[in-house]
């Protein structure tokens, strides 16, 4: 049996302890920070929507109208209205011919990954994709080949390997801690040549990345080209909740099929009301689309003028790696204590000697908030190195 005191004293020796700090208020640009205000740099809430007053009025709306919970599975006590038209409005969005709604990104990634694959099936996994992509995976049972991180001939040479036992490519399309893009189009290639499915996850891309906030695929104008397409509520849509896009008939496998959907209680009402009102904003502003994309811009730039190294990605996820996952807690908490809030995130969640500060713009924040925090930010790096 683990000895768990034993186990969290390693953890904190390795400087791999995780905690939770207490937020007061709502989840804007600038937070109350277990009572010290600071800037919030490593929220998901990319557009600011999160507490949006159309998006806590439509939460609130749904409740009082429906209720708050979904009572069951909706293969148990039924599909309500509100389940039925956000589906329908996403497989639009996503321009699918279907959209199933999921607890959770984790669920949904869970959920579709195991049920595209089985026993005795080959799935080509990138090396860093998300966790909940790496647990579908475990759950399938299927053989995992993981190829190197965006190396698209190393998944060739493992497709070839795999001879007629391939089965599915999964990757994120933007990647949840490095903010680099999937190469989707060589990957959707390899798919047809070798008659694989494909299924992506576009978490931080969704509401952030291609026209009006449409994702990574209809960016590299894959639009129809990919088998499934998980897409969360929780971040750039300010909710909680995710779904599949995909065609009808998927949707209906993934309906009999997925764990994560046949198993659960469907999403509260008001978490499905505020998706919907979020996506209406997004519909009505797409330069919401623009605004994130100019803040994840002057981040970028406003790092690299005091001299830190940013990558060569583009969107508004920016990592300051730093390597030792003890350098990179002290980082945080220095800028934190100079009221800039970037969490660090160290192993499992990033590989071993990769730890980092892993920033998150959002289309909220001004140019010179991010001029301020890229300079608390260098100055943090600065003292902790020297
Ligand atoms: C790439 C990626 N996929 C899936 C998830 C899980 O989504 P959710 O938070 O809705 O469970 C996350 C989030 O944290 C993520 O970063």
């Amino acid at each position: 049996m683990i000895d768990l005191h034993e186990r969290l004293d390693e953890l904190e020796a390795d400087g791999l302890r995780r905690r939770t700090r207490l937020v007061d208020g709502p989840q804007g640009p600038h937070v109350l920070l277990d009572g010290r205000p600071v800037l919030l740099l490593c929220s998901n809430n990319y557009l600011g929507l999160a507490d949006h007053p159309r998006v806590r009025e439509a939460a609130a709306d749904a409740a009082l109208r429906l209720g708050v919970g979904a009572g069951a599975s909706r293969l148990v006590s039924g599909t309500m209205t509100v389940h039925r038209e956000l589906e329908d409005r996403l497989a639009a969005f996503k321009g699918a011919g279907a959209a199933l709604l999921f607890g959770s990104g984790y669920l949904a990634n869970l959920g579709v990954v195991a049920a595209l694959a089985r026993a005795g099936d080959v799935v080509f996994s990138d090396a860093l994709n998300h966790a909940s992509i790496i647990d579908g995976c475990r759950l399938s049972r299927a053989e995992v080949q993981v190829y190197r991180h965006c190396d698209t001939e190393h998944l060739a040479w493992l497709i070839a390997q795999a001879g007629d036992r391939g089965a599915l490519i999964v990757t994120d399309t933007v990647f949840s801690m490095d903010g680099d893009i999937a190469p989707l189009a060589e990957i959707v290639e390899l798919a047809r040549r070798h008659r694989l499915r494909v299924a992506v996850d576009e978490a931080h891309a969704t509401g952030a990345l291609g026209p009006g906030g449409r994702g990574a695929v209809a960016a590299a104008g894959l639009t129809g080209e990919i088998d499934v397409i998980v897409g969360t509520l929780g971040k750039a849509l300010g909710s909680y909740g995710a779904f599949a896009a995909c065609e009808r008939a998927t949707a209906e496998y993934l309906l009999n099929a997925a764990r994560t959907f046949v198993y659960s209680t469907a999403p509260p009402v008001p978490a499905v009301a505020a998706a919907g009102a979020a996506l209406t904003l997004l519909e009505e502003r797409p330069e919401l689309v623009d605004r994130l994309a100019a803040a994840a811009a002057a981040l970028r730039a406003a790092l690299a003028r005091e001299g830190c190294d940013v990558g060569n990605g583009s969107t508004q996820i920016v990592p300051l790696i730093v390597g030792d996952a003890g350098t990179a807690v002290r980082t945080c908490e220095l800028a934190l204590e100079r009221g800039v809030f970037a969490q660090a995130i160290r192993p499992p969640t990033v590989p071993a000697g990769s730890s980092r500060l892993r920033l998150a713009a959002m289309a909220t924040h001004t140019p010179e908030e991010l001029d301020t925090a890229a300079c608390t930010l260098a100055e943090a790096l600065c003292a902790v190195a020297s």
